[in-house]
């Protein structure tokens, strides 16, 4: 069995495609993969997201598997991968880059190769592109390596020493695709230069100052700076009113900020409300919205460690 994190982007989404930093953690919901030997063409099961490719189908999937197993030397076996996937697809919770690191440890596992965490990120990153035409990769480096982290586009991941925090997560369930939000900021810069550059710049500060905060345990400030991070990711044209709705209800229910989280356009929104979580998700549910309280800053709990390591 191999696994790998989701993720939620608390400062910075966008302004990384852009070389600011964006701080991120994973959060304790994962992708996690069954291998088995098989005939004919390795394929690809995600039962709970109604997904089954395999290697020749006309599908980015099956694309992304095909090169996936070329790349980690996999590509003569026949496989079938049974996802188990605790994350919603298309929310803005990294759930494609788990799904491609959980796949990338699986081939490797069979193809009896390891991987270091930069090698399966690398591979990993080859199959996010499948899908969106020019990740950051800070999606698939926090999947691969779980923690916190300040990510910077060339740089990568510099973990940030802070201890896991609850957070509220809910969903508007408004699927978008990320290409087509980052193609929206793509726009604004070329209409509204100035002032679309000075909010990425902003977003990019406000990460890295969030990290230091975190480390510090002052999780009330970094929740403060994400009202600000909302308000310039919906000036872009990246929220929807069901998100500003929710972002609102989770101020009204307690929480010290909340924000979209991701692309945007749809997706997810996260709030820190220190003690309050259970009040933010109780108060979206009652609009109708999936929600949950994860742990940010997820690691992979040590016996499942030494279980993968040893594979
Ligand atoms: C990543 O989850 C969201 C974006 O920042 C795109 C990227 O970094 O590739 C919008």
């Amino acid at each position: 069995m191999t696994s790998a994190f989701g993720k939620v982007i608390i400062l910075g989404e966008h302004a990384v495609v852009h070389g600011h930093p964006a701080l991120a953690a994973a959060i304790d919901r994962r992708i996690s993969i069954r291998c088995e030997q098989a005939t004919g063409p390795t394929s690809l099961d995600v039962a709970r997201w109604d997904l089954r490719v395999a290697v020749g189908d006309p599908h980015p999937l099956a694309e992304a598997l095909a090169e996936l197993a070329r790349l980690t030397g996999a590509d003569r076996l026949g496989l079938r991968l049974d996802a188990d996937a605790e994350l919603p697809p298309a929310a803005g919770l990294g759930s494609s880059a788990a799904l491609m690191v959980a796949v990338v440890r699986a081939l490797a596992g069979a193809a009896g190769r390891h991987l270091t965490d930069g090698e399966v990120e690398e591979i990993a990153g080859a199959g996010e592109r499948f899908f969106h035409a020019n990740p950051s990769g800070i999606d698939v480096a926090l999947a691969a390596r779980g923690g916190v982290g300040l990510f910077r586009r060339g740089a990568g991941l510099t973990p940030v020493a802070a201890a896991p925090v609850a957070l509220a997560v809910g969903l508007s369930g408004e699927p978008r695709r990320t290409a087509d939000m980052v193609g929206r900021v793509a726009a604004e810069l070329a209409r509204a230069p100035e002032r679309t550059a000075a909010g990425l710049a902003e977003m990019g500060r406000a990460a890295e100052l969030a990290a230091a905060e975190w480390a510090a345990g002052r999780i009330d400030e970094v929740g403060a700076r994400l009202g600000r991070a909302h308000e310039i990711l919906a000036g872009i044209g990246l929220s929807t009113p069901a998100i500003d709705r929710m972002v609102e209800t989770a101020g009204a229910a307690g929480a010290s900020g909340a924000k979209l989280t991701g692309a945007g356009g749809g997706g997810a929104v996260i709030a820190l409300a220190p003690g309050r979580e259970q009040e933010v998700v109780a108060a979206w549910r009652a609009l109708g919205h999936e929600a949950f309280v994860a742990s940010a800053g997820a690691v992979l709990d040590g016996a499942r460690a030494v279980r993968e390591k040893n594979r």
